[in-house]
């Protein structure tokens, strides 16, 4: 049986990451955040002094043994030089180097074959923003989640983080590789969902729905997920 992968981008806090954990905790998949992995490549090369644009550089420091990601049953470990990289993932630091290290297509290249091999054999939600383009374009089920940038800013700064979302938006969309597009998703197969006045639950009620309309059945008591017979 194939494994269920449902594909969510967008742009900086749209509010992906906690719709995909809460949908992912909900169902059992494994909860992958993508932009978690670029920025763990971050924190490696703000430590190795290794310039964030050096893409040769931050693929021999990923492939020496630098970096360590390990799928769990729920969620992605992730380790730089040994350590937990979880709680300096969202550091001012890290914040305004990391659209310049996803820039690299050396580096997307070894992410994307991880984040492709993580979701080969087990049910998935994966976020990002090159998942329904790149990373998953098979799959069925996949989101693009937007929001007006005054309320993407009103929510980070509710977080209590410094993150210049405008500034790391307007890198993802120009840079060469795997750009952020929402057209390009919506032309990929995702369904477009402005979450600006949208609840958390408001959201994955829409995601539910369309899974639901796409072949799953979701047994929401319980939230079981099973495919409908052909
Ligand atoms: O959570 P937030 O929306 O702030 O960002 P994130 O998902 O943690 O992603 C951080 C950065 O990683 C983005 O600004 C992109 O530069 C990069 N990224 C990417 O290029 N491709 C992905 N699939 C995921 C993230």
């Amino acid at each position: 049986m194939e494994p269920i992968q449902i594909a969510i981008d967008g742009p900086a806090a749209s509010g992906k990451s906690s719709v995909a954990r809460l949908l992912a905790a909900r169902l059992g998949f494994l909860y992958v955040n993508t932009g978690g992995m670029y920025r763990a490549v971050t924190w490696l090369a703000l430590r190795r002094g290794i310039s964030a644009s050096d893409g040769p550089a931050l693929v021999e420091a990923i492939s020496s043994g630098g970096i360590f990601f390990d799928p769990g049953a729920s969620e992605v470990l992730m380790k730089a030089d040994g350590e937990d990289a979880a709680a300096f993932l969202n550091s001012a630091e890290v914040n305004a180097a990391v659209s310049v290290v996803a820039a690299a297509p050396e580096v997307r290249r070894i992410l994307v074959a991880m984040q492709q091999r993580f979701a080969e054999h087990q049910d998935v939600v994966m976020e990002g923003r090159d998942i329904c383009t790149v990373v998953l374009p098979r799959t069925p089920f996949k989101f693009y989640i937007h929001a007006s940038e005054e309320v993407r800013q009103q929510r980070r700064a509710a977080q209590g983080l410094h993150d210049s979302i405008s500034k790391r938006d307007a890198l993802d969309q120009t840079r060469a590789t795997a750009p952020l597009d929402g057209a390009a998703a919506v032309e990929a197969g995702a369904h477009w969902i402005d979450s600006t006045a949208l609840s958390l639950e408001g959201v994955i009620g829409e995601i539910v729905g369309r899974m639901k309309d796409r072949g799953l059945v979701i047994d929401l008591g319980r939230w079981t997920v099973t495919r409908r017979p052909e």
